[in-house]
């Protein structure tokens, strides 16, 4: 899942019903070094960000909206060096979304999240399970992920949001990398965009069973969700291509946590995806 190998799409043809409609950006023109003196992208800045601007409301969660009183401008981030405009502001490191300002966004420039992808291996019907939640906000299985708090250390996060959003505590820092870098996400502008941390635990099905589900606050429901073709292509956000690559993680030779049999079980989804 390299993330400068592909232009977005989610950030060009995909937006929160409160944004405007994205200035067209085809795919020859998304790289901010293609001329496009005719673009104008609409400015949008949500009102709930505006509302937690931290200038005026301590415990807000959003940078204030005059970059001016920025400390600092991010210089980089996981997906390398960022390019600035004009107003010192950060560009998306893919390039054009057809919208400037942060839109949904608190940050300016990366805001970063974490997924904690955890699996296990179903022996009765011989599928592979991921505990995955429903999200209230769309109705979408997705990856019980979150948004990294100020200064927390993302071993944290992902440990802290696998509890608060499914109830069970695992300690992620054992959990094997599967990716970091941008998103593309339906949230995103020329200004803000998310990155993400996936980290990877898979458990035996002794372990998996014990487990207490209980869904949390941003969460309609809680479950070992069974991926299939169908059910992996309709997860949230980029979340399809987090799961195909925790996959081919498993299927690495070595990996002590998976037994040969389910090892051919994870190959035979991988065929059909
Ligand atoms: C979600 C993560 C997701 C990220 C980028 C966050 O709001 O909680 O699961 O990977 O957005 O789409």
């Amino acid at each position: 899942m390299a993330s400068h190998a592909f232009i977005h799409t989610k950030a060009r043809f995909e937006k929160p019903a409160e944004y405007p409609e994205r200035f067209p950006v085809p795919d020859h023109l998304v790289s901010w070094g293609s001329e496009y003196p005719e673009y104008a992208p609409p400015y949008y800045v949500s009102p709930v960000v505006i509302k937690n601007d931290s200038s005026a409301n301590p415990a807000g969660w959003a940078d204030p909206e005059d970059v001016s009183l920025l400390s600092e401008m991010p210089q980089q981030s996981f997906a390398g060096v960022l390019v600035h405009d004009a107003e010192g502001r950060a560009l998306n490191p893919i390039g054009r979304t057809g919208i400037a300002g942060r839109g949904l966004l608190g940050k300016w420039g990366p805001n970063y999240a974490a997924d904690p992808i955890i699996t296990c291996i179903n022996h009765g019907d011989h599928t592979v399970e991921m505990l995955a939640v429903q999200r209230k906000d769309n109705g979408q299985w997705a990856i019980p992920g979150g948004m990294v708090d100020k200064g927390e250390e993302i071993t944290k996060t992902l440990t802290r949001e696998l509890m608060e959003e499914t109830g069970v505590r695992l300690d992620m820092g054992s959990g094997s990398l599967i990716y970091r870098g941008y998103v593309d996400d339906p949230r995103n502008t020329d200004h803000a965009w998310m990155e993400t941390t996936a980290k990877h635990l898979h458990l035996d099905p002794e372990t998996a069973r014990r487990l207490d589900l209980v869904a949390g606050s941003d969460a309609r429901a809680v479950r070992w969700f069974k991926l299939t073709p169908e059910s992996v292509s309709q997860l949230y956000a980029s979340h399809c291509a987090l799961v195909k690559a925790t996959l081919e993680e498993l299927c690495r030779e070595g990996k002590a946590c998976v037994t040969k049999e389910e090892r051919e079980i994870v190959e035979r989804l991988l065929q059909r995806l």
